[in-house]
């Protein structure tokens, strides 16, 4: 359904459905071999990196893990940069694994400030990674994460990156800003329907990882490279989807990289002006407004949840509510991967329709 605009699962291509509906393959031979081997290299041109990419079977909480069990230890101190729903998350896993986590928390819609990491890590010298959202889907910010790496690498720390909301999307040069590892999913930017997630790991978190004594099997980078090495993934990964991604790959090298970053601003600008055109606020501060994600404030007038149901029954346009104690106080228009300027203008179009039918204005 093309009028799905939450943030993910996103539209997929019609080529990149149909792709999926081939006969399967053996996934130790060499034909799966070949095109794990073509999707790995052009995922490393879209993460703009020569380290190494795993392809994971699991959705984006799974890469989360595996970059948290893969680099550090128990007692090991993390600082917890969050600035919503998803940061909360990265650190739950830490948390939970046995890291002792120092929470940097952010009201919700704020963006982390720079400085204040800055201090945190000057404050605890033994920190040994930082944890951070790129892209906080919950909440329409992106983190300046240029900055933030500066910051980390300056003090010599491990840079762990949720990414799952920007790369392939917004930019975010892997290298260029020394992420150790780096964690998107299929069903964002990537126009493939959701069950891979996609990881990034760098030299100084092989480092990390060859003393990082965390509990982990299933996503042992370990074994992902050497069975990358054969053509393979240490289980049966999800061919479809990875069939699926040939195709989606395919199709983002051919608009290229630097042309997606500008479609998706030219779209995040698009539905943030689209909003405030029918006189609704932004929830983030403009500066840090995600390109993939708009989260627009609501008023008491506004039932949301009506709003929602107009929208999706009248319009057949789906867009998400708010998350945990954002319900009701937000929506958010999903605008990435497959998505184009006439796309936002069709949501504000029905929008304006809606919004007086829902109690707004
Ligand atoms: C920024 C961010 N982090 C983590 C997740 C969790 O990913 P998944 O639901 O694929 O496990 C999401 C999904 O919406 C996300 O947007």
């Amino acid at each position: 359904m093309e009028g799905l605009r939450i943030p993910g699962p996103t539209p997929c291509p019609a080529d990149v459905l149909r792709a999926m509906a081939r006969q399967m393959i053996n996934h130790r031979g060499p034909e799966f071999a070949q095109i794990l081997h073509d999707v790995t290299a052009k995922l490393k041109q879209l993460f703009q990196t020569k380290g190494d990419v795993f392809l994971l079977t699991c959705s984006g909480t799974g890469g989360l893990e595996a970059a948290i069990v893969n680099t550090l230890s128990p007692g090991d101190k993390v600082l917890s940069v969050s600035v919503g729903f998803f940061g909360e998350r990265f650190a739950s896993i830490a948390e939970q694994f046995g890291a002792e986590v120092i929470p940097l928390r952010y009201e919700w819609g704020r963006v982390a400030d720079v400085d204040e990491i800055r201090r945190a890590l000057q404050a605890e010298p033994r920190i040994k990674a930082v944890l951070i959202t790129h892209n906080e889907t919950s909440t329409g910010v992106t983190n300046d994460l240029a900055s933030i790496s500066s910051v980390v690498k300056e003090a010599d720390k491990l840079l762990l990156v949720d990414a799952i909301s920007s790369l392939g999307s917004i930019d975010l040069p892997v290298d260029g800003w020394h992420c150790d590892v780096t964690v998107t999913a299929s069903q964002k930017g990537w126009m493939v329907p959701p069950g891979l997630a996609m990881v990034s790991v760098s030299p100084e978190a092989w480092q990390a990882h060859a003393s990082a004594k965390m509990p982990r099997f299933t996503w042992d980078f370990t074994r992902a490279r050497s069975y990358l090495e054969i053509g393979q993934t240490p289980w049966t990964p999800a061919v479809s989807l990875v069939f699926a991604l040939s195709v989606s790959l395919e199709m983002m090298l051919k608009e290229g990289l630097a042309n997606i970053v500008a479609r998706h601003a030219r779209v995040g600008k698009a539905a943030r002006d689209g909003a405030k055109s029918l006189g609704l606020s932004l929830f983030a501060e403009e500066k840090y407004a995600s390109n993939t994600v708009t989260a627009v404030s609501v008023t008491d007038a506004l039932d949301t949840k009506k709003l929602l149901k107009i929208m999706r029954e009248e319009h057949q346009i789906v867009l998400a509510g708010g998350q945990q104690n954002l319900s009701g106080k937000i929506f958010r228009i999903g605008h990435l991967g497959w998505v184009t300027e006439d796309d936002i203008k069709t949501i504000i179009s029905a929008l304006k329709i809606a919004l007086p039918k829902a109690g707004a204005l």
